[in-house]
């Protein structure tokens, strides 16, 4: 860890939380240059606003309204109200299952960040791990990337590949991708806290353009 400025971390969620709860450890213990400036859910139960709770970080519930798989209107100018009014630097997906649009992609265009359970661009969507583990690959793991207007489809920041083993079940095949999920979701936001991802295109780069003449 240097000594920069803290990354102010909104996150959104609406399940368990791991992934929250590997940011918040990492930036409770001073690993990461992160705070997380405030938790959202859609869900009004979810065990992640109690994660945030529990660690002192504001947890808030906000209504997604009548959709199913998006966040109506009026209840995405919510959201974006209440991280703007936490004064967030990036928004990081954390399990959050509606997709998000136009109003809240452009508002925070280039500064949203999601974790996904595959090694990108294969299986985007549901159920990542279930689709690898039917679909028979030897590999698959773990994503971080940015969120643009498709599903899955931003500009890739981190992976990590992880082996479906012989006696695997859809379910310890999750249990491991998890485990790197929650490796390199910490390690993006702080190359992100770094200032060190560069994005050209599709493609990203990790280390300031000092070091990668250094490394070349
Ligand atoms: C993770 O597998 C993540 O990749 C996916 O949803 C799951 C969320 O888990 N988008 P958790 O709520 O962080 O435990």
């Amino acid at each position: 860890m240097r000594n920069v400025k803290k990354l102010r971390v909104g996150i959104l969620a609406s399940g368990k939380g791991s992934n929250l709860q590997a940011i918040l450890d990492a930036s409770l213990a001073g690993e990461i240059d992160v705070e997380v400036a405030v938790v959202i859910s859609d869900v009004e139960d979810a065990h992640a606003l109690e994660r945030a709770r529990n660690a002192g970080v504001p947890a808030l519930h906000i209504h997604p309204g009548r959709f199913r798989t998006k966040l109506e209107p009026s209840a995405e100018a919510a959201y974006v109200h209440a991280l703007e009014k936490h004064g967030v630097d990036i928004v990081a997906l954390a399990g959050f299952m509606r997709i998000l649009h136009d109003d809240f992609l452009t508002h925070f265009a280039g500064r949203i960040v999601n974790v996904h359970p595959a090694l990108l661009p294969a299986f985007p969507g549901l159920d990542a791990q279930g689709q690898a583990f039917e679909y028979g690959v030897k590999w698959t793991g773990a994503t971080v990337h940015f969120v643009d207007a498709g599903v899955d489809t931003g500009p890739i920041i981190l992976q990590a590949a992880v082996p479906v083993e012989p006696g695997d079940t859809r379910d310890t095949l999750a249990a491991r991708i998890l485990e790197q999920e929650h490796r390199i979701y910490p390690r993006a936001l702080q190359y992100i806290a770094e200032g060190k991802v560069r994005v050209e295109g599709r493609r990203t780069f990790t280390a300031s353009p000092a070091e990668e003449g250094a490394a070349s």
